[in-house]
């Protein structure tokens, strides 16, 4: 074949004004969208949830719903990934004011992180004052078998290591410090709780604590890898909350984070395996039950005032 003629390429110019040359919204950005849907709901929640991959189950368990689609919130970033609907869900899960994220915001979308991070703040502004964050998530651990929740414990954040990170960028005072602590991220109080719950439940065997790994994806992990991160004293490992968490550590709310369990990652090369986006869908379905369970329970024991009864 003989090479394409000089001049005769057409290549797709992608220009650095195209780009959106911003490094964060403003606050006005936040309060006008807090300020939006505060004007269109009477609920005032004080929990939110982020449904994980295969988890948005969870929002249809609100009663007196008010749904707004991603695309008609003003500042919204739009969900682009199956199995997550893009929906707002404000009402009440077991008597408790709540707005549940069905569908999140990724990097691997291509979104920066401060438009991955947008709604933690909303919430805050809101008057949330509890985040409960779930995710879809490999088994690292060994003992770890899909179907099991594990309570977060504690993160490491990949991506930080390399410079991403949802607060790089100029302080907003308004929300938080210049330099917020992450070693108490996940709420002592929230986790012993939800283990709690777990066994009241009859889950006791499926209830696990831990740490979870935040990567970028979308691509799965190697081989190589899962076995580096398991070394590291990573139990799971995902593609999103961490920078969830780091923001809503700044702005002072309570978290509490749960992986589900729908895969084991390969430590092993002659693990045949190979992990897929249909058997974490799969997965998320089938112990969608517990975990909605887990939930409601948790959330009606979690006091407005951010105490735990
Ligand atoms: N790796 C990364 N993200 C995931 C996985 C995994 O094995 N399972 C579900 N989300």
């Amino acid at each position: 074949m003989s090479p394409p003629a000089p001049g005769s390429l057409k290549h797709e110019v992608r220009r650095i004004e195209d780009c959106d040359p911003r490094t964060g919204y403003t606050y006005e950005e936040y309060t006008q969208t807090a300020d939006w849907l505060l004007a269109n709901t009477d609920h005032r929640p004080t929990v939110a949830i982020v449904c994980g991959s295969g988890l948005g189950a969870l929002g249809e368990l609100l009663k007196d719903q008010v749904v707004f689609h991603y695309s008609e919130i003003p500042n919204f970033p739009q969900s682009t990934v199956p199995g997550h609907a893009g929906r707002l869900i404000f009402g009440n899960l077991n008597g408790k004011p709540c707005v549940c994220m069905q569908g999140r915001f990724h990097s691997y979308e291509g979104y920066p992180l401060w438009k991955v991070t947008f709604p933690i703040r909303v919430f805050r502004l809101m008057g949330v004052e509890t985040l409960i964050v779930t995710n879809a998530a490999g088994g690292l651990n060994q003992d770890y078998k899909v179907g099991d929740i594990m309570v977060i414990m504690d993160h490491i954040n990949m991506p930080g290591f390399a410079g991403q990170n949802p607060l790089i960028g100029p302080n907003e005072d308004r929300f938080g410090p210049r330099f917020p602590s992450m070693s108490d991220a996940y709420d002592k109080d929230l986790r012993k709780l939800a283990l709690g719950v777990g066994q009241e439940l009859g889950y006791a065997e499926k209830m696990r604590e831990g740490v979870y790994c935040s990567l970028g994806g979308p691509n799965f992990e190697t081989i190589a890898e899962c076995r580096m991160l398991n070394r590291l004293g990573a139990d799971t490992v995902g593609m999103s909350t961490a920078p969830e968490v780091i923001v809503a550590r700044h702005c002072g709310l309570r978290v509490l984070g749960m992986s589900l369990v729908t895969n084991k990652a390969a430590l092993d090369y002659n693990n045949e395996a190979i992990a897929s986006h249909d058997e974490v869908l799969q997965t998320g379905k089938d112990s969608a039950k517990f975990l909605e369970k887990l939930v409601s329970l948790l959330v009606q024991r979690i006091e407005p005032n951010n105490n735990v009864c």
